[in-house]
């Protein structure tokens, strides 16, 4: 594995072990590291209704955020069926934007499948992308 990303991975396979998903049956783990080392874990949280649902990089985000932190280096996902991690678990579009709202281009995003574990940068998942900068 990426050895770099190894503890981060890890720490979202284990939150995804906490993933409230009765619907579809598919849990999702996150890791995000902040610039001083502290890493936020969340895991997806479904509803009922389906729309309150909330994914696991938003949950991480937004325990980040509330508990004062603003600089993020990197986050890990990790998600499957029953949590049995196959394919990769790229983040969703409203995820993205949320990562787009604190974190710049170079934003690490890794993502781990049954062959091991890739890296992308925010950039290249959200490119010509809406941000805070826009509004002046
Ligand atoms: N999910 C996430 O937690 N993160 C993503 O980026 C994609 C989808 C969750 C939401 C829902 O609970 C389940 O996966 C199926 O969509």
């Amino acid at each position: 594995m990426n050895s770099e990303y190894e503890t981060l991975v890890k720490a979202a396979e284990e939150a995804m072990e906490n993933a409230y998903a009765p619907y579809s049956g598919f849990c999702v783990g996150a890791a995000l590291k902040a610039k001083n080392g502290r890493v936020y874990t969340g895991c997806n949280i479904e509803n009922a209704a389906f729309t309150p649902t909330n994914c696991a990089e938003r949950t991480a985000f937004f325990k980040a955020i509330s508990e004062g932190e603003r600089l993020f280096e990197a986050i890990a996902i990790v998600g499957g069926k029953n949590g049995e991690v196959q394919n990769l678990c790229p983040p969703c579009g409203v995820c993205r934007q949320v990562m787009r709202e604190f974190c710049k281009a170079d934003f690490k995003i890794v993502l781990k499948d049954s062959c091991g574990v890739r890296v992308f940068t925010l950039g290249e998942l959200l490119p010509l992308s809406f941000g805070p900068d826009q509004l002046g």
